[in-house]
This record gives structure tokens, C-alpha cells and sequence, in this order.
């Protein structure tokens, strides 16, 4: 049976919503999955169900799409910490560390995590995996200046390393116009260690492995849906 992963995607996304309630406010994710918590949301808040909430995106295309869909927005700087995110992932271990990124949303993606209380990462099936880089790179923010010198770096660190372009060929900018270098480790047997070694790095800005941040997970499959909490 072929399975409609949009479906799956939105399911996961609207089962999240169960866990906003009036008055929260709430990050909201970017990509094709965390966007239909921002439609459900909007839908909520239209039919009366929710209300008092206020939306924080977590990149300029979600804030335009929020505008027009009605969703009171706000910012980190009014609201210091955010009481639910839903965002999406693009590899998730069973120990709820994800790969994030795919988007290009990174870095504010990891800002808005970093004040939320509850951090809900919503998937399809599809997205699960025993060990993070054996289905997805690990998207690296950099500094546009000098960047050849943090691929060499990356490279050293054992990524097979692509800088990220645009359907032109034109290098890809993020919302802070820096570039993204996409990194292929291949299966990370310690992501704790590649993040230390990313993070400590001069023009690396943000890089895309989220750990011990998510603590709720839910994953939408052939079977129906699940939810997942980290253990602490
Ligand atoms: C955005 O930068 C990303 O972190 C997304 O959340 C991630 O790439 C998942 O995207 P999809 O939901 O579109 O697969």
C-alpha cells in the first residue's frame, strides 16, 4: 500500500497542537511538516478553541506565512521564553536527537528551542534512524567569510562536504545570509563529540545536530501515531 507521507506529516504536526493551550506562546517550526502546526494552529485560534496565543517563528518565511493565516506574532525579545515549539527534523535517533537543518532554518530553529519549555519535534516514519548522519547530512551554518577554510576543517573532521546552492546555482543564503555546508558523515557514533568539535569552532555559526533538546517526539507511520518523551 503506498503511503501519502504528506498525510503523515500533517498528522504528526496536528497531534502536537493537543499540547498548546490558550494563552501559550508557541515556536513555530519551519519546513513541510512543522507548517501544518501553523495551519491547525490558525485554525484553532479562528474557530475560538485556543486564544491569547502568540507565535514565534522560527524563520521569515513561517512569520509571513503566520501573518496571513491570523496568528498573533511576537518575538524572543518580548516573550524570553516560549512555552511549546513543533518543529520538524530530518533524522530522529532513538534517543530523540535529531538532525535539523534541512531548511535552512537552523540557527534560529536551535535559538527558539534553546528558551522553550517543551520542544515537540513532529515526523513521518521515514525520519527514524538507529544512528544520526546515516540517512541525512549534518547542515553547518557558516560565516560566508572565509568558508572554504571551515569546509577544509569539516572535511578534517571526516565530512564529505557540499556547499549549498540554490535551484540557479547561486549559493544558498540563510536568514542571517550566511552559507550552509552540508556534511556527510556517514553514521556519527558520538554526536556529542561532533558538536563539541563544531561549537568550538570561529565562523562556524550554528550546526544542525540537536541534542538533549527535543523532549517530546511524535512520529506519524503506516500504523498510526506515537509519542515519544526523552528520558531525562
Ligand atoms: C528546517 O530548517 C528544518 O530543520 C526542518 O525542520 C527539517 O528539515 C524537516 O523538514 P521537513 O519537515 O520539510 O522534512
Amino acid at each position: 500500500m503506498k503511503v501519502d507521507v504528506t498525510s503523515l506529516k500533517q498528522q504528526a504536526a496536528e497531534k502536537a497542537l493537543d499540547f498548546v493551550e490558550s494563552g501559550m506562546v508557541v515556536g513555530l517550526g519551519h519546513g513541510s511538516t512543522a507548517i501544518w502546526a501553523v495551519r491547525g494552529l490558525a485554525r484553532l485560534l479562528k474557530e475560538g478553541r485556543l486564544d491569547n496565543i502568540f507565535g514565534i517563528a522560527c524563520s521569515r518565511q513561517v512569520e509571513e506565512e503566520a501573518q496571513q493565516l491570523g496568528i498573533p506574532m511576537s518575538s524572543l525579545d518580548e516573550h524570553l521564553v516560549v512555552d511549546v515549539a513543533i518543529d520538524g527534523a530530518d533524522e530522529v535517533d532513538p534517543h530523540l536527537n535529531v538532525i535539523k537543518g534541512g531548511g535552512g532554518a537552523l540557527l534560529r530553529e536551535k535559538v527558539v528551542a534553546q528558551a522553550t519549555r517543551r520542544e515537540i519535534i513532529v515526523v513521518d516514519e521515514s525520519k527514524l534512524s538507529s544512528q544520526l548522519g546515516t540517512h541525512w547530512a549534518v547542515p553547518v551554518e557558516v560565516l560566508s567569510f572565509g568558508w572554504r577554510s571551515q569546509a577544509a576543517y569539516l572535511e578534517a573532521l571526516g565530512a564529505h562536504t557540499i556547499l549549498r546552492r540554490d535551484d540557479e546555482g547561486i549559493p544558498f543564503r540563510t536568514d542571517q545570509h550566511n552559507y550552509i555546508v552540508d556534511c556527510r558523515f556517514g553514521a556519527i557514533p558520538d554526536p556529542h563529540a561532533l558538536a563539541e568539535k563544531l561549537d568550538a569552532r570561529a565562523g562556524i555559526i550554528e550546526h544542525g545536530l540537536f541534542l538533549n533538546i527535543a523532549t517530546d517526539l511524535i512520529v506519524a507511520g503506516r500504523d498510526g501515531i506515537r509519542h515519544l518523551q526523552r528520558q531525562q
